[in-house]
């Protein structure tokens, strides 16, 4: 097996990070993963923020867990209740999602190429989406652990102000948590069979 694919086996998400800050060079590596990754019409329509500020980390940490509990407690179908999201969140000591370092991820729409707008969107995210997954597997090949968070995005104007951000044509398409992991990490293996999602032809 080549190393990539040992890495894909590997990774799985970490929601618990140590303090240990991420080395200057390894951020590096791994947003450089993120601008390699393929991009619909070679638009490159992405637009990164990288959060390492203690301050502002902390208030995006709070919007993260903020964004979780409408997740959990509004928007599942079999919603929990607060006290059972209370007692999640504390069982952590409140320190889930907290991390070293945060990359958000906009979709970025400000130079058009396309006359249909919502296919534009569309693979603006996809592209966004495949650059999430080369950070996190970049992250993983340097011992790094990563969650991805999509949860923000019901959280998005606030999210947004937040940071800043002001651009209507600047879309959330994900929230990237970085860290060394609190305890080792296992992949989780166990997914759907080949034979439940896959059709041969
Ligand atoms: C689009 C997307 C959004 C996600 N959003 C969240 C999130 O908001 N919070 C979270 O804890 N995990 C989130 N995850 C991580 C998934 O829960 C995780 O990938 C899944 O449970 C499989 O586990 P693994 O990554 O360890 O293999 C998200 C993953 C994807 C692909």
């Amino acid at each position: 097996m080549t190393e990539l694919l040992e890495v894909i086996r590997q990774r799985s998400s970490v929601r618990l990070f140590k303090e240990t800050p991420i080395e200057e060079n390894s951020m590096k590596l791994i947003l450089e993963a993120a601008l390699r990754a393929p991009t619909a019409g070679g638009a490159e329509a992405w637009f990164f923020a990288v959060v390492e500020s203690y301050d502002m980390r902390k208030r995006l940490h709070q919007l993260l867990l903020d964004a979780h509990r409408v997740y959990f407690t509004r928007l599942l179908t079999k919603a929990w209740t607060e006290e059972k999201f209370e007692s999640w969140v504390s069982g952590s000591g409140g320190e889930y999602y907290f991390a070293p370092l945060y990359v958000v991820v906009f979709a970025d729409l400000r130079e058009r190429i396309y006359n249909d707008h919502s296919i534009e969107e569309f693979w603006a995210h996809q592209s966004c989406a495949a650059a999430v997954e080369n950070m996190l597997l970049a992250a993983c090949d340097l011992g790094i652990g990563s969650c991805w968070y999509g949860v923000p995005l019901l959280l998005e104007a606030e999210l947004k102000k937040l940071l800043g951000v002001d651009d209507s044509d600047l879309r959330l398409s994900a929230v990237v948590g970085f860290g060394y992991p609190r305890s080792e990490t296992k992949p989780r293996l166990k997914r759907k069979g080949m034979e439940a999602v896959m059709k041969k032809l």
